[in-house]
């Protein structure tokens, strides 16, 4: 396998529009969009569903040799998450979850356990991954490393309108409050904390739209790629 693999790591806050970004620059530049925030989902919710505490590291790393954990693409290229051969996918949204997986991620053996699934995907694939780490510590060597960001009440205005969208009935103050929460234990951990690498390029979206957001990122895109 001597071809060369190109991989994009996009880090950033919860509701920074990452993956609306990522799926974007999957589409224009052929590659495979991995969606690591939903793997740490499937463990968070493998941990509601064995009622477990998300607080209970011990009981947690006790689960995770009897996780099937595996990452699929349906037919227009969607990323699925199987769950011991379940899809998974839809339950892992829920805002229960969105906890679940912050506290689960903040557990090494849970971030290492996680680790080769991640790299061996852009061993094998050209992606464009986001997530919390990948430009730090799953792909220090990404050929580009963007931080996205936005102030939190606006990541707390798009998430709000989804919910609404998806008919859930939590008020803005609670998804302002999951978004500090999250923002504040995804920050702080000691495990692989968010932060930007130091040779990221930083997006702030809070005053882009969704369109100019992908705009920013592909023309970063494009310089790399030397187009
Ligand atoms: O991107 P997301 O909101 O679906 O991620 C869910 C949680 O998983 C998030 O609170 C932090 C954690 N996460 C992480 O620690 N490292 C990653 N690379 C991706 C997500």
């Amino acid at each position: 396998m001597s071809e060369k693999k190109i991989s994009v790591a996009i880090d950033g806050p919860s509701g920074a529009g990452k993956s609306t970004v990522a799926k974007a620059l999957a589409k224009r530049f052929h590659l495979v969009y991995v969606d690591t925030g939903a793997i740490y989902r499937t463990v968070g919710l493998a941990a509601q569903r064995a009622d477990v505490s998300s607080k209970d590291a011990e009981a947690i790393i006790a689960l995770l040799p009897g996780l099937l954990i595996d990452i699929a693409y349906d037919a227009e290229g969607t990323q699925r998450m199987l769950l011991n051969g379940e899809d998974v996918s839809d339950e892992i949204r829920t805002p229960k979850s969105s906890i679940y997986a912050s506290d689960v991620s903040a557990i090494p053996a849970v971030r290492a356990f996680l680790m080769d699934m991640q790299r061996g995907m852009a061993e094998r694939y050209s992606v464009v991954m986001d997530g919390r780490d990948i430009g730090t510590v799953v792909l220090p060597k990404a050929d580009l490393k963007i931080f996205l960001t936005a102030s939190a009440e606006e990541r707390a205005r798009r998430r709000y309108i989804e919910l609404q969208q998806r008919g859930s009935v939590a008020t803005f103050a609670e998804v302002l409050r999951d978004i500090e929460y999250r923002d504040l234990q995804d920050s702080t951990r000691a495990a692989a904390p968010l932060k930007p690498a130091e040779d990221a390029v930083f997006i702030d979206s809070s005053h882009l739209s969704f369109e100019e957001s992908v705009e920013a990122a592909a023309k970063l895109v494009r310089e790399k790629l030397g187009e």
